[in-house]
C-alpha cells in the first residue's frame, strides 16, 4: 500500500511517519509537508531513506496531483495547528486549514483513492462550563469559537460534504489535546518542560483553572490506525485519553513535581481572548466498534514527554532560536 501523509514533517504528522514504518514495514510513504515554522526534517531523519519527503503546500495543486500519483491511502495532518497564533494572524489557517483540505478532497476524487482520513480536534465542538460532567460525543453539535477551530470545523464539514455528495471514502477523527517527542514548545506542555530546561518560569493563563484532556501521541498513532483498518467510510471517531479531570495548573504541577521545580516557577500572565474553558470526549464509539483504548496514562506520558526533551536538548534549543523568539516576544511580552 503507497500510504500519503501530509503534514508529516509536524508534531503528530512524524510521530505517525515513524509509527508506521515500524508497524507497516511493508508500505510505501510519502510525505507532502510545506515545512512551514512547525514543520522539521529532523523530525525524520531516522527514516529519511526509507520514505519520500516532497516540500511543497496543500494549497498548490500541482504539487498536490504530483504526490497523489498512485496513492492508496491519505492521511492528512497538514495544518496551522496553534490557536494563539491563529489569534494573531488568522489568514494562513484559511489558506491551510480550509483551502488546503479542499484541494486535496479533490484529487482524492480525481484520483480514486481508497480512503481519505482527515485528522481533527476535539475543539470543534466548542466549550464546555467549567463544573459540568458533559462530554461531546460524534453527533455533538459543531461550536467553534477561535480561528483555529473554526477553520478545522469547516475542514471536517467538507469532509462530510464529499463524503455524501460525491461518495469520497473519507474517515474523521477528533482528538485531544497530544504530548509527546517533537511536539513545538509553543503548546503548553513543550513549552513548560523546555522553559523549565532553560531555568525560566512556565507563563499559565489566568486562572489556570481550564481543563484539557491529554493524550500521549503514541495513542493517537494507534487509534488514526485503528480507523483505517476498521472504521466505516462516512464516520467520525474520537480519539481520547482515560484521565482523571484535571485542571491547567494541576497539570503543570506534575511537570514541575517530574522536574523537580516549585511552585515559584508558575507565572499567571494574561488570559487568551476567547479563551475555551474545557473540552471532554466520550470517546466510547471507538472503543466499542473498533477495539481500541489508549495504552498510555496521564503519569507516563508526562514522564515520557519530558524524558525525551531532556534527552534532545539540541533538537529544541535549535527549534526556539530564530523566529520562535519574535513570536515569544508577541505573545508574551
Ligand atoms: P504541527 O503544527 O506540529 O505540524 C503541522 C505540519 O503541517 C507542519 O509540518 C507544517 O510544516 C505542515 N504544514 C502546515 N501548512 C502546510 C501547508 N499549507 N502545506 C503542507 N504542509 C503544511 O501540528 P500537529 O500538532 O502535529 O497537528 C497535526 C494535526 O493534528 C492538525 O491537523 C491538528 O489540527 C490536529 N490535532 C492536533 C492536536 C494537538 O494536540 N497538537 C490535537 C488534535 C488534533
Ligand atoms: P495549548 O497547548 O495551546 O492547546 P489548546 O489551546 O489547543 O488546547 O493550550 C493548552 C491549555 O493551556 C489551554 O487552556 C491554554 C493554556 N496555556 C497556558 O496557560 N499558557 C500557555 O503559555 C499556553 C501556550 C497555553
Amino acid at each position: 500500500m503507497k500510504v500519503l501523509i501530509t503534514g508529516g514533517a509536524g508534531f503528530i504528522g512524524s510521530n505517525f511517519v515513524h509509527y508506521w514504518r515500524k508497524n507497516h514495514p511493508q508500505d510505501e510513504i510519502v510525505v507532502l509537508d510545506k515545512l512551514t515554522y512547525a514543520g522539521n526534517l529532523e523530525n525524520l531523519v531516522q527514516v529519511k531513506d526509507q520514505i519520500q519527503f516532497i516540500k511543497g503546500d496543500i494549497c498548490d495543486e500541482a504539487t498536490v496531483e504530483q504526490a497523489m500519483a498512485n496513492v492508496d491511502t491519505v492521511v492528512h495532518f497538514a495544518a496551522e495547528s496553534h490557536v494563539d497564533r491563529s489569534i494573531l494572524e488568522p489568514d494562513a489557517f484559511i489558506k491551510t486549514n480550509v483551502l488546503g483540505t479542499h484541494v486535496l478532497l479533490k484529487a482524492v476524487l480525481k484520483h480514486k483513492v481508497k480512503r481519505f482520513h482527515h485528522v481533527s480536534t476535539d475543539e470543534v465542538f466548542g466549550s464546555i462550563a467549567l463544573g459540568s460532567k458533559e462530554k461531546w460525543t460524534e453527533t455533538s453539535p459543531y461550536n467553534p469559537r477561535s480561528p483555529y477551530s473554526a477553520s478545522k470545523a469547516a475542514s471536517d464539514h467538507l469532509v462530510r460534504a464529499y463524503f455524501h455528495t460525491y461518495g469520497l471514502p473519507a474517515t474523521i477523527s477528533n482528538c485531544a489535546n497530544n504530548i509527546g517527542p517533537y511536539m513545538f514548545p509553543e503548546k503548553l506542555i513543550p513549552l513548560a518542560i523546555t522553559n523549565l530546561l532553560e531555568g525560566k518560569k512556565v507563563p499559565i493563563y489566568k486562572p489556570g483553572n481550564q481543563v484539557r484532556e491529554w493524550l500521549y501521541v503514541e495513542d493517537h498513532c494507534s487509534g488514526i490506525e485503528a480507523v483505517l483498518q476498521k472504521g466505516r467510510a462516512g464516520e467520525t471517531y474520537f480519539i481520547g485519553p482515560n484521565n482523571p479531570e484535571l485542571t491547567n495548573l494541576e497539570v503543570i504541577q506534575k511537570v514541575l513535581v517530574l522536574m523537580k521545580a516549585g511552585d515559584n516557577m508558575i507565572e499567571y500572565v494574561k488570559d487568551r481572548p476567547g479563551h475555551d474553558q474545557k473540552y471532554a470526549l466520550d470517546h466510547s464509539k471507538i472503543t466499542q466498534e473498533l477495539g481500541w483504548r489508549p495504552k498510555f496514562g496521564l503519569d507516563e506520558a508526562l514522564r515520557l514527554t519530558v524524558e525525551w526533551y531532556r534527552r534532545n536538548e539540541d533538537w529544541w534549543r535549535r527549534v526556539k532560536s530564530g523566529e520562535y523568539q519574535k513570536y515569544y516576544q508577541q505573545q508574551y511580552g
